[in-house]
């Protein structure tokens, strides 16, 4: 049964610390720059901000690697630092949402070091270690971010697990110890006063065991592992029920099925998935590596069966991408031109704020930031792509140093990781030192400044947005239903609920259209709640966004 909770109708807006603004000039964003910032959060209508990482941490992966969960890392200030954030969030009706990273540690963190101590430390079963195999790896398995997820450890010479980089080894949720000490740090912070977590990677916990058999095989067979329904209901039970909290959980690989678990209303485990079927919808030859371009058909069809498929049962969030996706407007709408960066990025927007789920918004999407028109690969910071860029051009030459760049600045993490462009200044008054990462040069004209004041600006449209959702509870309630599915240029669906009706248009091409029998579908009565054009005429003009709201027809 569906019942009323308050992140079904929240927004949420995410901040990766590193790069959303610096207060000390040393080219690294901060907690004190977040919460000089945090009344334009306020401005545009979010309820909730996730957090990326601000723990302590070697970064070896922007902070997704994690040496101790009660610190704050010097880069980003410190825990009184963290609690001034907390109090101003809240006086201002902001919650924060923290990441929760424990698939895995830093190899930094004190119970990894412990553990790789001997094979009788005490903390050795906190993570996984096995014997190699002939003088090899103990099975085929791959990491996420290319290479063995097995690496071999001088001190005893067995390997241990890292299903992303190997300064990330994967803990041993088996072990009972570990998960109490992760609950006992989730009270922590919640004792602290924060709203919920955001759950790394949390259907990988489980490993099934013939993932890890001497003929396991790749690194996606450890999502949905046997027992990670039991483990999530236990952190429910001994943890999260006992605060009025958000937890989200990142769970690639997760079928509807599945989802209908994690994210149920009455499953007791958390209270949304942020699932990616939507984030393959253009991977080709070497996954996300390719220069493939999305069909519409694909997009409509993945969105709608999460839409149909998890209504009445669980909680979906919804986003065009996060820190670990290229910017949403330059791989689903239009960066080629202004007119249409301003016009896709709106029409994108409206596409999600109209469905069921809780929306994300990933930092400087609401101002349409692009893609980076990276030059070299001295410019990039990020792991993955680094790997990557190992992998396929310098061991398997499967792409040349060209090739590849440009597969990066179509589908590489730092896209979404250069600064935020709060003004025309240098560094986008993002910095008064050295940027750690290049900041894209069209900052010029996309900044929060010059749109802040600008009613046809992405950003007030963003705003809008937000307004009507909080305004019209069909938004957060009304049932789905696709109208047109067979059209692949155009998107077009309707909410429902008695005798109310919303529909939404969304011209997905460059091109103008002629649509004639969508006049027939028009709800009564009808109200145009938000366009993103001026005025309305009878064809849907390139990447026009219509929402109607109505009696039923
Ligand atoms: C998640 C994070 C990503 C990180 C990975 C390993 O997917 O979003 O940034 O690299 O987990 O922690
Ligand atoms: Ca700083």
């Amino acid at each position: 049964m569906e019942i009323h909770n308050w992140w079904k109708e929240a927004v949420v807006y995410q901040v990766y610390p590193r790069s959303f603004q610096d207060s000390n000039g040393d080219g690294i964003g901060d907690i004190q720059g977040i919460i000089s910032r945090i009344d334009y959060l306020k401005e545009l209508g979010i309820d909730v901000i996730w957090l990326s990482p601000v723990y302590q941490s070697p970064n070896v992966d922007g902070g997704y690697d994690i040496s101790d969960y009660q610190a704050i890392s010097p880069d980003f200030g410190t825990m009184r630092d963290m609690e001034q954030l907390l109090q101003q969030a809240h006086l201002r009706g902001l919650r924060i949402v923290m990441d929760l990273v424990v698939n895995h540690t830093s190899d930094q963190h004190a119970w990894f070091i412990e553990s790789r101590e001997s094979k009788d430390s005490p903390k050795r079963d906190w993570y996984i270690w096995r014997d190699g195999c002939g003088g090899k790896h103990p099975n085929l398995m791959t990491s996420v971010f290319s290479g063995p997820a097995w690496t071999p450890d001088e001190a005893t010479g067995q390997y241990y697990l890292h299903l992303f980089a190997k300064e990330q080894p994967d803990l041993n949720w088996e072990n009972n110890e570990v998960r109490q000490a992760v609950y006992k740090m989730m009270r922590w912070w919640l004792d602290m006063g924060i709203d919920g977590f955001r759950m790394d990677v949390i259907s990988m916990i489980s490993k099934p065991a013939g993932a890890l058999a001497s003929d396991g095989g790749k690194g996606l067979d450890c999502v949905n592992g046997p027992r990670v329904h039991e483990y999530l209901r236990e952190m429910n039970r001994e943890v999260l029920s006992r605060y009025d909290v958000m937890t989200v959980g990142e769970t690639p690989g997760v079928t509807i099925e599945e989802a209908k678990k994690y994210g149920g209303y009455d499953t007791g485990e958390l209270s949304m998935v942020f699932q990616f079927e939507l984030m393959d919808v253009d991977t080709g030859a070497c996954g996300k590596w390719n220069q493939r371009r999305y069909a519409l058909a694909d997009l409509k069809r993945i969105l709608s069966r999460w839409q149909t498929g998890l209504e009445g049962h669980a909680w979906n969030s919804l986003f065009w991408s996060n820190h670990d996706q290229p910017r949403a407007v330059s791989r689903f709408g239009d960066d080629t031109s202004e007119e249409n960066r301003v016009l896709s990025a709106k029409m994108l927007a409206t596409c999600l704020h109209m469905m069921q789920g809780t929306p994300y918004i990933y930092q400087g999407e609401e101002l349409g930031m692009t893609n980076m028109p990276f030059d070299g690969l001295e410019e990039i910071r990020d792991v993955e792509t680094l790997n990557a860029y190992e992998e396929l051009v310098c061991q398997k030459y499967i792409y040349t140093h060209d090739e590849m760049m440009a597969r990066i600045r179509k589908s590489g993490r730092d896209n979404a990781r250069t600064p935020m462009q709060w003004t025309n200044a240098s560094n986008g008054g993002f910095t008064d030192g050295a940027p750690w990462i290049g900041v894209n040069p069209n900052c010029e004209s996309v900044n929060a400044d010059a749109q802040r004041d600008d009613p046809d600006s992405v950003l007030s449209y963003y705003k809008q947005l937000i307004r009507l959702r909080k305004k019209h509870p069909i938004i957060v309630s009304g049932s789905y239903s696709q109208v047109c599915p067979g059209d692949d240029e155009v998107f077009a669906y309707k909410r429902s609920i008695d005798d109310a009706e919303l529909l939404v248009v969304c011209n997905f091409t460059a091109n103008t259209l002629e649509r004639p029998e969508l006049e027939s579908v028009i709800p009564k009565d009808a109200e145009l709640l938000i366009c993103n054009y001026p005025s309305l005429n009878n064809t849907l003009r390139p990447f026009e966004a219509r929402v109607y709201f109505g009696r039923a027809t």
